[in-house]
Formats: C-alpha cells, structure tokens, sequence
C-alpha cells in the first residue's frame, strides 16, 4: 500500500430480522416462482419492521464497522439515502448521537438516488487526502418500496453499509479517476407526498445500461485503464440479474467482442450472494455486493475492483479500488452471515401488515411495538420528534430514550 494511499478502513453491512421468500410471493401474486427467482435473480427480500427505519439500520451497520477502529478520528459522517425520515436534518446527526461519536464531527445527508452513497464516498476520498479529515464515517442505508401487486413489488428489500475512509485501507484503496455521466431523465423517482416510488422499470434498465456505457468511456479516457485490467467488477443491483445484463453491455463496449456466460460469471458471480438473500437496498446495493465479493471469493492482493453506482434520474458513476494485501483479515464475514442466517420469515400476510403500518402524524405519542432489531430501534415519536433507543448496554446512557425495552409484539 503507497504512503498516500487513501480507501477503505472498515466495511459493515447490516439487514433487518425479517424477510419474505420470494417464491412465496410469486404464489401470493399467482406469479410464476421462476420468474422472480431466476429472471429477477432474487431469492428473498429483506423486510424492516415498524421500529427500524435508515437510521436505526445505518447506525447499525456503523456500529459493526466501527468495531477496530479508533473512534475518536471520525472527522465527518456522511449519510446517503432515498428514504429519508426528515426533509430538513441530516440522519447522520442521528447515527452520530447513537454512535456516540465525536462532536467536533461534520454531517451531512446526501440524495441522488442509488447513486449517493458513491458520490459520498468519492467526496469522502477527497477530504482525507486533502488532509482536511482523517476519517469518515459514510453510511448508506434505504428501505426499497413499490406498490404491493406491481412489477417492481419483487425488486424490494431493506438494509445498510457503512464504510470508513481513511490513509488506512486495510480492505481496499480508492484510485483516482473515475467517469460519470448525468442525464435527466423520469425513470423512477418518488415526489415528495408518496411512499412508493414511481418506476418505469424497462426503461430504467436501458437507461442504467446507457449510463454505464458512458460513464466507462470517460472513466476509460481519464484514467487509461482497459477491461483486461479489472480482476473484478461489482454493480449497483436493484435485482442480480441486472449485472449480468449491464456487464454483457460493458463487455461489448469496452473490448469490442462478446464474452462467454462462463468468463462474465467469473466477472461477477461472488459479488451476487448476499444481494440476492437481501434485495435492493438502493444507496447501500452496490457496497454489500462489494461485501459480498470480497466475503465469498478469495482474491490476489493488488488485484482492481471496477465499480458501477447507478442512480436513477439518473447518475451513473464508475470507478475502481485496488484490494489491500491481507484485506480478508478484516472482513466482518461471519458476522454477515450470521445476520443473514438468523433472519426470521414472514408470509406475505404477515409482510403485508408491516409494509401498510404508518407512524401517526399528528405529533401525538406513540411507542412503536417491539420487534426484532439490531442494537438499536425507533422507540417511538413524540412532538413530532423520533425518539431512537439502544438495545444492547454498549450503547452510552445519555443515548437512550425513556421508553423501556418491551418483549416482541407484532405490529
Ligand atoms: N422463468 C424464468 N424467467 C422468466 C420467467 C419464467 N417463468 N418469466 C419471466 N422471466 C424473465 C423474463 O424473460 C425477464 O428476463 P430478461 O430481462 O432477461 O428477458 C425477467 O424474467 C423479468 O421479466 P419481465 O417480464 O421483464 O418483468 P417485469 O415486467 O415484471 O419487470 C422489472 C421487471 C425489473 C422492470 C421490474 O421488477 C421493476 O420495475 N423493478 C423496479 C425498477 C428497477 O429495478 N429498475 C432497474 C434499474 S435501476
């Protein structure tokens, strides 16, 4: 690793306790099972509960990359999501408070869609190899939500990673250079009055693919790296059958010739595994397929991640990271799996009850019924106001709520 080398620290991803299998669904929705298992790619969907949402799942998610690393040099915590829980204050403001993190911090939320937590991470490199931080703290965290019955109710999911960038990256440096490409365009999005996005889902997928192909090309200008000098590729994946189709693109227009199934597997098969348990998870898609490669594949040291973030409206971006020798040593691997392995299922009754719950609006109290979470949870809201608790006695005193811990109840 160069002196001035600057990436990844620490990586950690966190999904909720629950999760609809999505043959299951495809009975619900007199779909066939196939379709959404091998034409979509998705095996299950994650679901967040009542008393998650970005918040209680980013600071998850920071609280197990956090784990080795010292605190007490976070110098910005930047929170990328499309599912915000409030118009005006930043959820890193939330996540930090939980965190217990440093006040002389900076935090900030940042909004493109998909694309942000990229552009997050990016502005993240930057700062710390201007000297102006020393570590940054970047979470992405979003719930994926459609209309129950329509095309896009399989492509859901839920969940959170989180990212330390610092002048130690233990897993993987960030290179410069990258190539990225804006175009306005309605493919999905959600005004400000809806819960469910608006999609126009075939032609987001021409779009995400046309976004790649340009971005590649200045990416490919910039920095004069070629295909062949990618070991990997990892892809922004509202569904895992997305990278294959994008990645057939990439090969057309970066080589000129078209690869064997079996060559494009090797490309990006390892980086699947856990997204297609998961589902989308829109900012944090593409940095648990990361996980997912680096967590189900072994890889030389110095061997070049390509990366595409896609973000509809749309921004696209690709860059590339070259891995640290020794990264494996500090995955958080069994503890993902242990997340994933641990997951509780709903029928899709029981789903369709969570997916309709609604927080009150009128400002009034409530305490949210009890689930299974991770080490933190939306207690309730009071005065307009969320009120987050801590689950587990890590957490500091002053950072939980006067709303007792009750047993599991079903909302
Ligand atoms: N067995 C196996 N495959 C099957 C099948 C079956 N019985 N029935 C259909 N399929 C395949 C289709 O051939 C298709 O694969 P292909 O694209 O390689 O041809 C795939 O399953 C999806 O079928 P399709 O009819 O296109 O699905 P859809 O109209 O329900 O829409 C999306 C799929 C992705 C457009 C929809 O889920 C969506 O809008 N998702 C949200 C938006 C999104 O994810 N956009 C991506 C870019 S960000």
């Amino acid at each position: 690793m160069s002196a001035e080398a600057v990436g990844i620290e620490s990586v950690g991803f966190y999904v909720p306790r629950y999760f609809v299998d999505m043959r299951r669904l495809a009975a619900a929705r007199g779909a066939d099972p196939d379709k959404y298992v091998h034409g979509l790619g998705q095996h299950k969907m994650c679901v967040a509960p009542p008393d998650e949402d970005v918040v209680t799942m980013g600071a998850s998610a920071a609280h197990l990359a956090l784990r080795d690393v010292d605190e007490s040099e976070i110098d910005s915590v930047f929170f990328a999501t499309e599912s915000g829980v409030d118009q005006s204050k930043a959820a890193a403001i939330y996540v930090h408070r939980l965190l217990g993190l440093p006040s002389a911090c900076k935090t900030v939320e940042f909004k493109q869609a998909c694309a942000s937590s990229t552009v997050a991470l990016l502005a993240a490199r930057a700062l710390v190899a201007s000297g102006m931080d020393r570590k940054v703290l970047v979470v992405a965290a979003d719930v994926a939500r459609y209309e129950l019955g329509s095309p896009g109710e399989p492509t859901q999911g839920a969940g959170a990673v989180a990212l330390v960038v610092s002048r130690q990256p233990r897993i993987m440096s960030l290179e410069e250079g990258h190539g990225a490409h804006t175009e306005d365009v309605m493919d999905f999005w959600r005004p400000n009055y809806r819960r469910e996005a608006l999609v126009d889902g075939k032609y987001s997928i021409k779009v995400y693919i046309r976004s790649l192909c340009e971005a590649w090309k200045r990416y490919h200008a910039a920095t004069g790296r070629a295909f062949a000098d990618h070991q990997r590729f990892c892809y922004h994946l509202p569904f895992t059958r997305m990278a294959e189709k994008a990645h057939a693109h990439l090969v057309v227009t970066a080589t000129g010739k078209h690869a064997a199934r079996e060559e494009m597997g090797r490309h990006i098969d390892a980086g699947l595994v856990y997204n297609r348990e998961i589902g989308n998870t829109y900012t944090a898609s593409l940095y648990i397929a990361l996980c997912s490669l680096l967590e189900n594949e072994e890889l030389p040291a110095s061997g070049r991640i390509g990366m595409f973030a896609y973000g509809s409206g749309c921004l696209g971006i690709f860059f590339s990271g070259l891995l640290t020798a020794g990264y494996r040593e500090f995955l958080h691997r069994e503890e993902h799996l242990r997340q994933l392995r641990e997951r509780t299922e709903l029928s899709v009754a029981e789903y369709e009850r969570m997916y309709h719950f609604r927080l009150p609006e009128d400002g009034r109290r409530f305490e949210v019924p009890v689930h299974r979470t991770g080490p933190f949870r939306l207690a309730g809201v009071e005065n307009h106001q969320r009120i987050y608790e801590g689950t587990r006695p890590r957490v500091r005193p002053d950072t939980q709520s006067q709303h007792p811990v009750a047993a599991e109840t079903t909302c």
